[in-house]
This record gives C-alpha cells, sequence and structure tokens, in this order.
C-alpha cells in the first residue's frame, strides 16, 4: 500500500467543509466567540463562509484570492474533475467512513465550492485575503488562532523544508495564541518527514508543539494534528 499515493503535479485546488475543519481541527475545544480565527491557505474551502454565517470572526488567506470567482471556479472544477478521476485508483489510501463513497465525497466538495464562490462573490478582499506565501501582510499577533489545513507537510514533495519554516515562522508572528495543522501525513499517507524535523528544530523551542489524535480520518493514518502554542 506504501507505493500508492495521490499523483498531483501541483497543490490542488480543492476546499474542505466546517463539519470537517471542525472534527480535524478538534474545534469543539475553543469558544468560538472570543477567537479571531486565520485560515492559511484556504482555498475553495467554505469554512470561512460557513463560519461566518454562524457570526464567528473568520478571516481566509490564499494565493488565488487575487483571481476573479469565475477563474477560480473553472480551476476547482478541473481540479476536482482530476482528483475524483484519479481517485478509484488509490481508494485503498482512504477511509471510506466520513464520507461513505466517492459519490459522497463529491457532493461535499461540490458543495464546499459552491459554499465558497457565493461568499467570495461578495466578501472578497474583506474576508478573502489574497496572500502568496511565506510572507503575509498582517500585523504581529493580528489573529487569536491559525488553522493549516491541508497545505504544510501533505505537499511535502511540492514545498520544500525552508518553505515550510518560514511559513510556520511567519504565522507564528500574526498569531496570538495557538496554531493547528492538519494533517501530518503527506499524500503517500506517511507522516511528513518534516514533521519530527520542525520539532527537533531550534528556531521553534521558545513554543510548546504537541501531536494531538482527533476524530477525524479521511487519508488512512491521517487522524493526527500538530498544535503550536503561542502563549
Ligand atoms: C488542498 S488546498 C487546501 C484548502 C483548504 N485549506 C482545505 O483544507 O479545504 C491547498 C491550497 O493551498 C494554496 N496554496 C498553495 N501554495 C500557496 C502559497 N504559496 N501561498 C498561498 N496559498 C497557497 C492553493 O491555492 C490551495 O488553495
Amino acid at each position: 500500500m506504501m507505493d500508492k499515493k495521490l499523483e498531483l503535479k501541483d497543490i490542488v485546488l480543492i476546499g474542505r467543509t466546517f463539519d470537517e475543519y471542525y472534527k480535524m481541527f478538534e474545534l469543539s475545544n475553543i469558544n468560538f466567540k472570543d477567537e479571531k480565527i486565520f485560515d492559511v491557505a484556504s482555498g475553495v474551502s467554505s469554512f470561512c463562509s460557513e463560519a461566518n454565517s454562524m457570526g464567528y470572526n473568520v478571516i481566509a488567506s490564499d494565493k488565488i484570492y487575487h483571481l476573479s470567482a469565475k477563474e477560480i471556479e473553472e480551476k476547482c472544477i478541473s481540479d476536482l474533475k482530476m482528483v475524483m478521476e484519479k481517485l478509484p485508483l488509490v481508494s485503498v489510501l482512504y477511509k471510506w467512513e466520513f464520507f461513505k463513497d466517492i459519490d459522497a465525497l463529491k457532493k461535499n466538495r461540490e458543495m464546499a465550492y459552491k459554499l465558497f464562490i457565493e461568499d467570495f462573490k461578495k466578501e472578497n478582499g474583506s474576508r478573502y485575503i489574497a496572500v502568496e506565501y511565506p510572507r503575509t501582510q498582517f500585523a504581529d499577533k493580528e489573529f487569536t488562532i491559525s488553522l493549516i489545513s491541508h497545505f504544510l507537510f501533505m505537499y511535502d514533495e511540492h514545498l520544500n523544508y525552508e518553505f515550510h519554516k518560514r511559513t510556520l515562522s511567519e504565522i507564528i508572528r500574526i498569531t496570538s495564541k495557538e496554531i493547528r495543522i492538519f494533517p501530518i501525513v503527506n499524500l503517500k499517507g506517511e507522516r511528513s518527514l518534516f514533521v519530527d524535523k520542525l520539532l527537533e528544530d531550534s528556531e521553534f523551542r521558545d513554543y510548546k508543539m504537541t501531536i494531538k489524535k482527533v476524530d477525524y480520518e479521511f487519508v488512512k493514518n491521517g487522524n493526527e494534528m500538530l498544535k503550536i502554542k503561542i502563549t
């Protein structure tokens, strides 16, 4: 099984929903009303849209946000199609529980990007901010909690260790309380080698980093998040 992986030429434009973020990041243990949450590389996820419609303060960031809604929609429709075509070949890498089957997954991903596009058309520039990591334009400690889903670690073939370090240092600068990263496995479903490297990296020795098992597993073995305490 370990020789199989989802072969991707580039980082894909596919988004998850609020329910998935809630489970992946164990958000049941935070009081949303007290937090200003930053979603890192949020792409076409509907987390920001759904959270704001519940009255929560969430800001999303991605390098695609300088594009028009139409351009984003075209790219995500084609990425979703490509991933759905490849998935049956590697379906053994996934646990079919949260999503019963490929069709249920497809419907969920479509729902996510449609909710995103609708909100992006209204709120682009206010809650959707164009950012090209590893740099951002935000002030020190502008957010209380930052969430990084399916970006760092997952794409360790596309983004090198230096990029991981620089991006993480930047997110630490703009976050006051805590950073959560999910998953910590890569596209082969193996724990990224960058995880241990980061845990041992002297640049981050001032921050308490812990790996926490969560109640969400879609990519097999992808059921752990990395928590980084800032204060
Ligand atoms: C797989 S998606 C994850 C989307 C969302 N976080 C989720 O889990 O549903 C990865 C996202 O990373 C974005 N991305 C890749 N490289 C980036 C960079 N250097 N700066 C900002 N965003 C980047 C892509 O545009 C894409 O939207």
